[in-house]
């Protein structure tokens, strides 16, 4: 470890000793002293106690500027006025009943007037989405295998866990990439039934579908590959994987858990103009709940009405995530406030492309809709491969020292990016931006001498 990052661990652990305590109560009956691996980093992770807006406090009484937002689920920023008003009307009407009720035709078409699907089920959670999905594509194709894309993440379930973080030398040739479990517990079956390819290649995808003749029941992909940082789509890449699926008689999923609400009014198929199939929806359309929806034409889904492929749940439309959900759709993600959002995305993008240029950091930065990231490789990456070459202490030094100055610039981990609320403000931006003008030189000065070193060995 370098010196510069040292000092900002140092001063990271005088600004945060309750999280430390906290952190180490969890450890006796929690693994990892975490809820979610995710959430897991050394020394130990900033223990929060509340938010309101653009910005949260820990449990030591610092102030951060929250771009992480709960990995990017809320767009809508902390308590979004609307949000609380529809959710403390419901909370005294009964939370839980199991049964139908108004606000699901309603949210049903909110999201249908959104996405190109004509029909949708809900659930809690990503995973969910993205697990029946799955399924439903298996019945309508009469296929088991699902094509995934080395690096992308679609949840915890058993047919997503595939080649998510491999590693070499088990990950095998980049251009027929090898189907590595995602830890142990997954079934080798499970794999078995996961062809694996790498993203922005599209001959990896059409070998793929040569070796399993009439057996892709489908191509699931988040359309901006996001836990890489910000994986963007080559132009033509979307396109191609349509036409491939057209041709193979499978369907094409996009995961939108996180560019569903994120990239703009009508997801990644308004964005690049590429209709998928099937839609998965979750994190940022709850405004701060848990709620999660699937959606695809009325011939998929009929296949749930007509009792051949199941789908249930306690929780799924619970009144008080519907109307959470409700008021996010109808308040939070309108136009107006993409265009706030849009407008902020550019100013904090520029204002870290003049930083980068004027002190001289091999860096770029990815942006798309309320999303960005400070990618620290020489040029754009275009695959999971790319992507694992970072330097992940210059990473920690830019996270840390970002965080010792008030302004989580995204979630832990150089996999992840920042999301952009619409109650953030340009004061925010601002703050965001003078911090990293701090930073910044001493981050361009270790790269430097870290760069020489390597070249020096
Ligand atoms: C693209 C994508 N799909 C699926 C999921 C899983 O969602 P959840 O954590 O709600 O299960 C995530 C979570 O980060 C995600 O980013």
């Amino acid at each position: 470890m370098y010196p510069e990052l040292q000092k900002e661990l140092e001063t990271f652990e005088r600004r945060t000793p309750k999280s430390a305590q906290s952190h180490q109560k969890n450890l006796k009956r929690i693994p990892l002293g975490v809820a979610s691996n995710y959430r897991a980093y050394d020394p130990y992770p900033i223990f929060v106690k509340e938010g309101s807006g653009s910005h949260f406090r820990d449990v030591d009484g610092n102030d951060y500027l929250d771009h992480n937002l709960c990995f990017g689920a809320l767009m809508a920023g902390h308590c979004h006025p609307a949000v609380m008003k529809a959710v403390e009307k419901r909370l005294s009407t009964g939370t839980m009943f199991g049964m139908p009720h108004d606000m699901e035709w309603e949210l049903a078409e909110e999201i249908c007037d959104r996405f190109p699907v004509e029909m949708v089920r809900f659930g809690s959670s990503g995973t969910e989405a993205t697990m029946h999905a799955i399924r439903l594509a298996r019945a309508a194709t009469g296929r088991d295998k699902v094509l995934k894309f080395e690096g992308g993440y679609h949840g915890l379930h058993d047919a997503a866990l595939v080649s998510v973080k491999p590693h070499a030398p088990e990950f095998g040739d980049v251009n027929a990439p090898i189907s590595v479990p995602g830890g142990l517990g997954v079934p080798k079956t499970s794999i078995a039934n996961i062809p694996v390819a790498t993203f922005n290649d599209l001959a990896s995808v059409e070998l793929r579908f040569k070796e399993n003749p009439g057996q892709i029941a489908a191509i699931i992909l988040e359309p901006i590959m996001m836990n890489v940082g910000l994986c963007i789509p080559q132009r033509g890449f979307l396109e191609g994987l349509r036409e491939i699926c057209n041709r193979n008689g499978a369907l094409l999923i996009f995961d939108e858990v996180k560019t569903g609400a994120k990239l703009g009014w009508g997801g990644a198929s308004e964005y690049f103009g590429v209709k998928p199939d099937m839609i998965c929806l979750a994190k940022s359309i709850g405004g701060g709940l848990p709620l999660a929806a699937f959606g695809a034409h009325k011939s998929v889904m009929n296949l749930i009405s007509e009792h051949k492929v199941f789908h249930g749940g306690t929780y799924n439309t619970n009144p008080v995530s519907m109307a959470a959900g409700l008021a996010t759709f109808r308040e939070v993600l309108t136009r107006a406030n993409y265009a706030h959002v849009d407008k902020l995305s550019q100013k904090l993008t520029a204002g870290y492309r003049k930083t980068i240029a004027k002190v001289g950091l091999q860096a770029y930065i990815a942006n798309a809709g309320a999303n960005g990231a400070l990618m620290l490789y020489p040029k754009e990456i275009r695959n999971y491969r790319d992507w694992t070459t970072i330097d992940i202490d210059l990473w920690r030094h830019y996270w840390f020292a970002m965080v010792n100055r008030g302004v989580m610039p995204q979630p832990y981990w150089w996999d992840e990016q920042w999301t952009i609320s619409v109650q953030h403000t340009d004061a925010d931006i601002d703050k965001h931006l003078a911090a990293f003008e701090d930073v910044a030189p001493a981050l361009a000065k270790a790269q430097q001498e870290r760069t020489a070193e390597v070249v020096a060995h």
